[in-house]
């Protein structure tokens, strides 16, 4: 049985944290245990930088990106002797059950820590939706939303001078948030480190694309496709006579990551914090949390991080149908 839990937040931080530590917090003081919150992530495991959770504490952040914790990469945490102080931190306080939320690497620390005997529960949470055992993890569906609103944004001016815009988007070595954005914002052209494409198949559907009528366009680019948008500027400023189109570039970057939690992450981490803390107390570890449609659904810390989540096919198939 867990009386004392620590919440932290790792990685790239991602609208919906703050509510999903919220959630955490609240369902563990209502089930009376003793609430801890770890600053800055793993770096703050490992210096011992903790801070008490109570009700107020956790108050008027449910609307706000980023995480009231602070994050951070750390790459001490990837030693032996980071994760041994870490086990030290938790343990010199009592403190048995850890909630983790984080992406990818995250939650590789949070198995680390469970294969050193902590009792810890993921929750899946990063922009790029790169984590298996969670359709959608929290933060991906409002950073889609900022893209989103940009790429209409840029669709206005693209138009009105009749140019090509490449937007490159995040999402680490993943194409989802490429994938979708391109899909939802109309683009023209969609490209993905799942699915390469080369500058000249790019600038074939480019010119394509005006030759059925279009009068601007819009391609839209994961930062990790081999070909990201600096790659193909390169490319279609070298033979920009032969290509002869103009062309502009916008990198969302970090932008994606600030935006107010919309609906759905919010009620997610809600669900998704409040069940960590439940898990907890049934005495379930080493797991972690995701979502399939708006319902939890539970994996092993292991399968979680050792499968790779591939892109749904349909998705790849109707981005090529609907880019006409
Ligand atoms: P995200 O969780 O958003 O994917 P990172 O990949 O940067 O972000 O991971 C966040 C932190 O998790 C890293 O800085 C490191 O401290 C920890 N981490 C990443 N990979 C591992 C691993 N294989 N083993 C233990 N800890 C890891
Ligand atoms: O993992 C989230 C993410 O925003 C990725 O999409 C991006 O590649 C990376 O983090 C950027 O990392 P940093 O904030 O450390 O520059």
């Amino acid at each position: 049985m867990q009386t004392r839990v620590a919440i932290l937040t790792s990685g790239g931080d991602a609208p919906g944290m703050n509510a999903a530590i919220r959630a955490a917090a609240r369902t563990g003081i209502a089930r009376e245990l003793e609430m801890f919150g770890v600053r800055h992530g793993y770096s703050g495991l490992i210096a011992g930088d903790f801070l008490r959770l109570g009700a107020r504490e956790v108050g008027g952040i449910i609307d706000r990106g980023g995480t009231m914790l602070g994050t951070s990469r750390c790459p001490p945490f990837l030693t032996d002797e980071g994760q041994q102080t870490a086990v030290r931190q938790l343990a010199e306080r009592a403190i048995s059950g850890l909630i983790v939320i984080g992406g990818n690497g995250s939650q590789h620390g949070s198995l680390a820590m469970s294969e050193r005997g902590v009792a810890v529960v993921g929750i899946a949470s990063t922009i790029d939706n790169d984590l298996a055992g969670s359709e959608v993890t929290l933060g991906a569906t409002t950073a889609l939303d900022v893209a989103l609103e940009a790429i209409s944004r840029l669709r206005v001016t693209a138009s009105a001078h009749g140019r090509v815009f490449l937007v490159e988007v995040m999402g680490r070595t993943c194409g989802y948030l490429a994938l979708m954005a391109g899909i939802a914002g109309g683009a023209e052209a969609i490209v993905i480190p799942e699915a390469e494409q080369s500058p000249e198949e790019v600038a074939t559907a480019i010119q394509e694309a005006y030759q059925r009528g279009k009068s601007h366009a819009i391609v839209v680019v994961a930062e990790g496709a081999r070909h990201n948008a600096d790659a193909l500027a390169r490319h279609f400023t070298e033979h920009a006579e032969r290509l002869n189109f103009e062309l502009r570039v916008t990198k969302l970057g970090h932008v994606q990551r600030g935006g107010s939690p919309g609906a759905f992450d919010r009620l997610s981490a809600t669900l998704l914090g409040a069940t960590a803390v439940e898990r907890l107390c049934a005495g379930e570890h080493g797991i972690l949390l995701g979502l399939a449609g708006t319902r939890v659904v539970t994996s092993t810390l292991r399968e979680a991080v050792r499968a790779v989540k591939p892109l749904e096919p349909q998705w790849l198939h109707l981005a090529h149908v609907l880019s006409r």
